[in-house]
């Protein structure tokens, strides 16, 4: 098993990283990495059912259907990352548990909307109708509004100081906003039928799937260590982490949509080629474009690799994408 220590060797810049101190080996609580992902994936969906319950027995249609969007399926990569990265400290599960669904919540509103008949028009997504197909497009538009909101209700109930739960809601916002998920989707549908430069749909990217990548790191990381100035190296590093791997989890998005089987996605192969949009595969190829994935994750490990063993989970991370893209998509 390739850990943060074995990615990178150079240790030497752990008392640079803000005063955490250097940890023994598996202080951190070494697991095996599939025993803590299923664990960590398993508390946040108990957590997102515990969340999304309605208050008396009479749970409404909409209130269904924002459970549909969220307890089925997903990979919760950005609830895991949130995890790992409050495994940089001693951050009471419970609370992390709490974000990491505030996270899911917002990443099921990005999903439930993208697939709206006005953006992507999508039939499946996680192997079921999507949410405007099973409930119709106003309970759909509804739920995107609704999972939104109760991704900052639980924000702003967190048993934490008031200044923690601002730090939360302001990065998701953040996350999410015109800079962010909202700018990058626009920007994505204004790119339709054009020939762009890499560049632009890198910086597309980094909007569209990367804020909220980079919002689940930070957000992991913000419940136990301040951001300030003692710690300003260790937020340095979580950004670069962050920077590589949201890039390259849609880069193996766009990959697969080329080449995988609706089995695999659980969502309708093709769609990014039929509907005239330009991706990192459409634009640099195939070949290239799966080239470019090992090597955003070795620079995302190598981001974290100074922060040493207690970092091990956000690598783990890594090697996960690696797994899935060696999988799904074997061939460069
Ligand atoms: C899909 O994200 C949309 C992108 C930003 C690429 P995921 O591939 O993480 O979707 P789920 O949560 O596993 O369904
Ligand atoms: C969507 O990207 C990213 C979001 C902000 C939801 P895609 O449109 O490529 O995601 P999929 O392929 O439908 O999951
Ligand atoms: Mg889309
Ligand atoms: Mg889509
Ligand atoms: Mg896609």
């Amino acid at each position: 098993m390739q850990t943060a220590s074995t990615l990178h060797d150079d240790r030497t810049g752990v008392s640079a990283l803000g005063g955490l101190g250097a940890q023994a080996p598996g202080a951190s609580g070494s697991l095996l990495p599939e025993i803590w992902m299923q664990d960590g994936a398993k508390r946040v969906e108990q957590a997102l059912a515990r969340l999304l319950r309605a208050e008396d027995d009479g749970e409404t249609e909409l209130m269904a259907a924002m459970r549909y969007s969220t307890l089925q399926g997903g990979k919760r990569t950005r609830a895991l990352l949130c995890l790992a990265a409050g495994a940089l400290a001693d951050t009471p599960a419970h609370m992390l548990d709490d974000v990491a669904a505030a996270i899911e919540m917002m990443h099921a509103c990005t999903l439930v909307h993208d697939d709206l008949p006005a953006m992507d028009d999508d039939v499946l997504r996680r192997g079921h109708p999507t949410v405007h197909v099973k409930f119709g497009e106003a309970t759909a538009i509804l739920v995107g509004d609704a999972l939104q909101a109760h991704a900052f209700l639980t924000l702003s109930s967190l048993d934490a100081p008031g200044d923690k739960r601002i730090a939360l809601v302001r990065e998701l916002a953040q996350a999410v906003s015109a800079e962010g998920a909202a700018g990058g989707q626009a920007m994505d549908l204004s790119l339709v039928g054009k020939h762009v430069e890499l560049d632009r749909i890198v910086a597309m990217h980094r909007m569209k799937s990367g804020a909220l990548v980079r919002a689940s790191v930070r957000m992991g990381a913000l419940c136990a260590i301040a951001e300030d100035a003692a710690h300003a190296a260790l937020y340095c590093a979580l950004d670069r982490y962050s920077a590589s791997f949201g890039l390259a989890l849609q880069v193996v998005d766009d990959i697969l949509d080329a080449t995988a089987d609706t089995a695999t996605l659980g969502k309708t192969p093709g769609k990014d080629a039929a509907a005239q949009k330009p991706t990192c595969a459409s634009i640099m190829g195939l070949k290239a474009a799966r080239q470019f994935v090992p090597d955003l994750l070795r620079d995302a490990g190598e981001a974290v690799a100074p922060l040493g063993p207690r970092a091990e989970r956000l690598a783990q991370i890594l090697q996960r994408a690696n797994a899935y893209l060696f999988k799904h998509a074997p061939c460069a």
